[in-house]
């Protein structure tokens, strides 16, 4: 069950329970990946190692296996597929890091700042590339396909961000593309192949698709309020950085669609500045949480993420449904709560 748990100034919920519920199948996603990238050249040994190490929340190959749970069926090839996308996700933050400026990242040093970017950017592609060696011991090209498609969608997502840079007149539905793309489709195909190797109906692949995506949706959405309102402490990653990038993210979106035009020139000139000051950073992020605008976000995600575990409960729920597979739709109602409340 969720444990709900003080902090500081608000409430969070801790995923000690999700993580001891399938702590086996977990220990041996660590340990394949460890496996996975042991090298005989003591350099890519001392990288691949740095980027995967301990840290992280390991919050796809946890959907990967929750969704083998709620169908009742965990087997090799979750563990395989579970221990490529957490691959794939540290590649992409590998990656992403470079492309923010980011220095920090799972409370260490980003491989651009402790090695540099050319390094950066070969471990990255090198993780990714890995993956898809492993995948291909599944000899199913369908999976192949899915994967790839994420992929895809990831780079599409965030070269979208890009073409957004700047662009304060972004739309509700611009942000949406681009985090669905960036964050949405891998937490998509977690689910997707988690119930796919679960032998799941079809419609039960949907419906844990759809879950998926919803759930990599507020989970950006949250992430986004966290690089505003967030402690780098608590993170340990570097936060600021749509901002100082000129990324605008639905709390700024909201604000400047709603708010009066005097007001919207305001923060226009504010977020506008080539270098934001750490004043004027605080100063709009006091604007965005007095307006509403940061709860808005926080709603919205939350909705989200309700309404498509909601859908699957009401379509699989059942009195043949055993105390496992119960245990693992309330894991998945836990890393809801964890998300819209996390800090880090
Ligand atoms: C960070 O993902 C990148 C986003 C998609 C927001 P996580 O917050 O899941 O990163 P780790 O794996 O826990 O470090
Ligand atoms: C990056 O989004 C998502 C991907 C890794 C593709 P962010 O830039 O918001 O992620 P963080 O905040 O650096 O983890
Ligand atoms: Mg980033
Ligand atoms: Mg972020």
């Amino acid at each position: 069950m969720s444990c709900v748990v003080a902090s500081s100034d608000k409430k969070t919920v801790d995923l000690t329970s999700v993580y001891q519920f399938i702590a086996t199948e977990l220990d041996q996603v660590n340990s394949l990946l460890q496996k996975q990238l042991a090298h005989e050249n003591p350099y890519i040994n001392e990288v691949v190692q740095y980027c995967c190490q301990l840290g992280g929340k390991r919050l796809r190959p946890v959907l990967v296996l929750l969704t083998a749970k709620a169908l009742g069926l965990v087997r090799q090839e979750h563990i395989l597929i579970a221990t490529a996308l957490e691959m794939i996700h540290t590649g992409s933050l590998i990656h992403d890091d470079i492309l923010d400026g980011a220095r920090f990242r799972r409370h260490l040093e980003t491989v651009n700042l402790r090695w540099d970017s050319h390094t950066a950017v070969l471990a990255g592609d090198l993780l990714l590339i890995q993956a898809m060696k492993m995948i291909t011991q599944c000899k199913d090209i369908q999976v192949y396909q899915n994967i790839s498609e994420a992929c895809f969608s990831t780079c599409e997502g965030e070269l979208r961000q890009i073409a957004f840079q700047s662009h304060f007149d972004m739309t509700d539905d611009d942000y949406f593309k681009v985090i669905g793309g960036k964050t949405a489709a891998l937490l998509k195909c977690c689910c997707q192949l988690g119930a796919y190797f679960s032998n799941a109906s079809e419609k039960t692949i949907a419906l844990f698709e759809n879950f998926g995506f919803a759930l990599g949706i507020g989970f950006q959405m949250i992430d986004d309020i966290l690089d505003l309102i967030g402690n780098e402490n608590e993170t340990g990653k570097t936060l600021g950085t749509d901002l100082l990038n000129h990324k605008p993210t639905l709390p700024l979106i909201h604000y400047l669609k709603n708010a009066s035009t005097e007001r919207r020139k305001e923060m226009l000139s504010l977020v506008q500045q080539q270098t934001l000051e750490r004043q004027t950073i605080s100063i709009i992020r006091d604007i965005l949480k007095k307006s509403g605008s940061i709860q808005y976000a926080r709603e919205k995600a939350r909705s989200f993420m309700e309404s498509a575990l909601h859908l699957i409960k009401e379509q699989l729920q059942g009195p043949s449904f055993n105390s496992e597979q119960k245990e693992a739709f309330n894991a998945f109602s836990n890393i809801i709560s964890f998300i819209i409340l996390r800090k880090k």
